[in-house]
C-alpha cells in the first residue's frame, strides 16, 4: 500500500498520517520531520535548513529530492509506505513520478484533506509538537500520549511563519494536486469534522471504497 497525503499546512496530515501508521504498519515518510530531525541533530543539512523553514519557505527540489530518493530505497519502505510533506512542487512531483518507476511502485491513492484558511491559521496558531517523536496535538494538551514528554510550539507555527507558509501552498503546492488529478489517483476528503470521523473517511479512500460523509 502506497499512500500519499496532499494538503496545505495544518490539514492533518501528520494526524492521519500517524493513525494510517498503526492501521497498515507501513512507514510514514514526513519531509518536514526528517528536516527537523536534521535540525536537531544540528547536521550540515539541519544548519541549512533552519532559516528556510523557520521563514516559513521551501528547501531546494534538489536536497528534497535526494532526501526522498534516499528514504525511499530503505528497506521498511519495500511493503508500502504513506508520503507527507512531498511533492510539495511540481519539478518535485515529476521526480517522485520517475523515482516511483524505478521502484516498480505505484500510489495506490492521493488523499487530498481539504481545509479553508481560516481554519489553517486557527489550527496551526495553537498546535503543540512532542519534540521527541514529533506527534502533533491540539491546543490545551498538557504532554505526548506515547512518551510523556513536555509539548512545544513548532518554529514556524509562529505568526510570522504560519502566513507566508500558506502562501507558497497555494502559489507552488496547489499545482501538484491537478499532476495526481490526471492520473485519477485523488479523494478528495473535507477535512473539517472530529480527527475520528475524518479518519473514518481517509481509512475508506485509502482501501479504494467511496468516501461518504457520515450522517447523524
Ligand atoms: P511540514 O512539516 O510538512 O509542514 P506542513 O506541510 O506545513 O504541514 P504541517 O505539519 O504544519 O500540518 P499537517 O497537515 O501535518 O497538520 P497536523 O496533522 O499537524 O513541513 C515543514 C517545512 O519543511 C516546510 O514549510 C518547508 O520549509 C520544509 N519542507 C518540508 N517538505 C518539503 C518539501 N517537499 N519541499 C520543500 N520544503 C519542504 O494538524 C495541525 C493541527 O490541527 C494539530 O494541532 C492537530 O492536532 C489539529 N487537527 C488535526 N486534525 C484536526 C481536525 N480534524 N479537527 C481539528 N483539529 C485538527
Ligand atoms: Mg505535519
Amino acid at each position: 500500500m502506497n499512500l500519499l497525503l496532499y494538503g496545505a499546512p495544518g490539514s492533518g496530515k501528520g494526524t492521519q498520517a500517524n493513525m494510517l501508521r498503526s492501521h497498515f504498519g507501513i512507514p510514514h515518510i514526513a519531509t518536514g520531520d526528517m528536516l527537523r530531525a536534521e535540525i536537531a541533530a544540528d547536521t550540515e543539512l539541519g544548519r541549512q535548513a533552519q532559516p528556510i523553514l523557520a521563514a516559513g519557505k521551501y528547501v531546494s527540489d534538489e536536497i528534497m529530492i535526494g532526501i526522498v530518493r534516499h528514504r525511499l530505497g530503505e528497506p521498511d519502505c519495500v511493503p508500502g509506505f504513506i508520503m507527507d510533506g512531498f511533492p510539495r512542487t511540481v519539478p518535485q512531483a515529476e521526480a517522485l513520478d520517475d523515482l516511483m518507476a524505478e521502484l516498480g511502485k505505484r500510489f495506490d491513492r492521493v488523499i487530498y484533506l481539504k481545509v479553508p484558511v481560516e481554519e489553517l491559521l486557527r489550527r496551526l496558531s495553537g498546535r503543540l509538537v512532542c519534540p521527541t517523536c514529533q506527534r502533533t496535538y491540539p491546543p490545551g494538551t498538557a504532554s505526548c500520549q506515547a512518551d510523556a514528554s513536555s509539548l512545544v510550539q513548532r518554529e514556524d507555527d509562529r505568526p510570522a511563519a504560519v502566513r507566508p507558509r500558506i502562501e507558497i501552498y497555494l502559489e507552488k503546492t496547489v499545482p501538484v494536486l491537478d499532476h495526481y488529478r490526471i492520473g485519477g489517483l485523488v479523494s478528495e476528503i473535507d477535512g473539517r469534522g472530529t480527527i475520528e470521523e475524518i479518519s473514518r473517511q481517509v481509512l475508506a479512500a485509502a482501501n479504494g471504497r467511496v468516501v461518504k460523509k457520515q450522517t447523524a
